[in-house]
């Protein structure tokens, strides 16, 4: 199949950006879009032109690193598809296929379709992880936690950190990312212990950080791991509830 790829080219921050339009021909295709960056990635070093700057790692759908917008949408046009599993299969034979970086005030352009996630693990240091001295690991069966419940953490903490959710958001919001760490720390009991602190530090970080939540959904129609909208309650519940334990302490 052949596409028309106009892809955005920036040397960095703060230089100004543009569209560059390639006729591909040969493709498959069953190829993903990064694939297809990595064809256009040859034969630009090939006629000794500068590659185009884009990130993966796993291209599993496992380590959140690869997201690129791909004609107006985070990730590409297959709903909770991360980039690296979007297929050319979406698109018509002949057909003008864009591809951007994350669009988010949160997330600067670093080169071409690289952004700067670095607000995503700010979020993190707040408070998206255990930090008592838990000692040497118990037994198995010595915390009990049903079933129901450690899937359902699991669930949220599917999360990969892609970002998505933020590059959806018309307010660029992070309450779906923050809303399932909280949700998933929140359910086990050993975490549990940190619960209100955690709440306050890292709610307020995803205040600092990122816009504000006004629920339009955009988010969980993208995010490759299926993080349900509940998430994004979790946040408003977690800080109530710290907010409650502080009174009463
Ligand atoms: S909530 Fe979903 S879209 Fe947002 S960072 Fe996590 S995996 Fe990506
Ligand atoms: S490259 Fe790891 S999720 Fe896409």
């Amino acid at each position: 199949m052949k596409l028309k790829v106009e892809v955005w080219r920036q040397t960095g921050q703060y230089a100004k950006g543009g569209f560059e339009a390639h006729s591909m021909d040969d493709l498959e295709p069953h190829m993903s879009v990064l694939e297809l960056l990595d064809a256009l990635n040859e034969r630009l070093v090939d006629s000794g032109e500068e590659p185009v700057t884009f990130e993966s790692d796993c291209r599993e759908g496992i380590c959140g690193a690869c997201g690129i917008t791909v004609d107006g949408r985070p990730h590409g046009p297959d709903e909770n598809v991360p980039s690296c599993h979007q297929r050319l299969l979406s698109f018509e034979d002949g057909a003008t296929v864009r591809l951007e970086p994350f669009r988010s005030g949160a997330f600067p352009v670093i080169r071409d379709l690289m952004v700067d996630r670095d607000r995503l693990d700010d979020v993190i240091r707040a408070g998206g992880y255990v930090s008592i001295n838990a000692g040497t690991a118990p037994d198995a069966d010595s915390v009990p936690v049903t079933e129901e419940v450690a899937e359902k953490s699991l669930d949220f903490a599917a999360c990969i950190g892609c970002g998505a959710c933020v590059a959806a958001c018309p307010n660029g919001s992070a309450h779906l990312f923050g809303g399932a760490k909280l949700q998933h720390l929140a359910m086990l009991p050993l975490s549990s212990q940190e619960r209100s602190r955690r709440a306050r530090t890292l709610v307020d970080e995803l205040e600092a950080g990122f816009g504000p939540c006004s629920n339009y959904g955009e988010c969980a129609k993208v995010c490759p791991a299926g993080i349900p909208l509940s998430a994004i309650a979790a946040v408003n519940k977690e800080r109530l509830r710290a907010g409650f334990q502080r009174r009463l302490a």
